[in-house]
């Protein structure tokens, strides 16, 4: 039997996008566009199996062995750093993580700043890069609401077009980093598999613009 990619694509629009990549490097599963609640799409002739996954897990599928292959955004990596090689990057999903406060907020750095996140390990490691002490408000989502209702004084949070903070009166203070989609691979699988993956990896590198 053809041995087969199980590849994690992340749920949603980026995974969308993605998918057309994966497409045009000639790995398409054309099912995978009808509108409907499965998850697992395989595509024998082209050797692959993709799943529909909820795009903060796609590592720990990819990370556990349960697929081969995924995609997830540079902003996972960082927070989650999953042992896992990153194969490439998709220049797609292009955002960055970002420090934003209300645009009144001084900074009085004698005493421990707020700082709301769903990023608790980025935004401890850039605030120990600056020697800065800082209490951690963990949340889930909807994080601009936290400066502005006194929860905390500043968010580290992922900034795309900047609506979200504008319409909510926040201001971006600093960039922590660039953030995209990366191929990531699960170690143990990408031995095995290494001819496949290269393969996919060279065509799917043309698609990247
Ligand atoms: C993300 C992020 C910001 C927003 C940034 O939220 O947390 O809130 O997108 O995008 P923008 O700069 O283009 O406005 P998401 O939609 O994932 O929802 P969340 O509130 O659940 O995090």
């Amino acid at each position: 039997m053809k041995e087969t990619l199980r590849i994690a694509l992340p749920k949603g629009r980026l995974g969308e996008k993605v998918y057309a990549m994966f497409e045009a490097a000639g790995y398409g599963c054309p099912e995978i566009l009808q509108q409907s609640r499965r998850l697992i799409f395989t595509n024998e002739e082209k050797g692959v199996s993709y799943f529909w996954v909820k795009p903060s897990d796609v590592s720990v599928y990819v990370e556990r062995g349960a697929a081969d292959l995924g995609v997830c955004g540079k902003d996972i990596l960082l927070e989650y750093v999953p042992d896992v090689y990153e194969l490439l990057d998709l220049k797609t999903g292009i955002c960055r993580m970002a420090v934003a406060a209300k645009a009144d907020f001084k900074d009085d750095l004698s005493s421990t700043l707020t700082v709301a996140t769903k990023f608790g390990n980025i935004a401890k490691e850039y605030y120990a890069s600056l020697g800065r002490d800082i209490d951690i408000i963990h949340l889930n989502g909807s994080i601009e609401l936290a400066p502005l209702l006194g929860l905390s004084d500043v968010i580290v949070d992922i900034v795309e077009t900047g609506s979200t903070l504008k319409e909510n009166g926040l201001k971006e203070r600093e960039t922590i980093a660039p953030i995209s989609a990366r191929l990531i691979a699960n170690k143990a699988g990408y031995a095995f598999k290494k001819d496949m993956i290269d393969e996919l990896c060279a065509k799917l590198g043309k698609q990247v613009k």
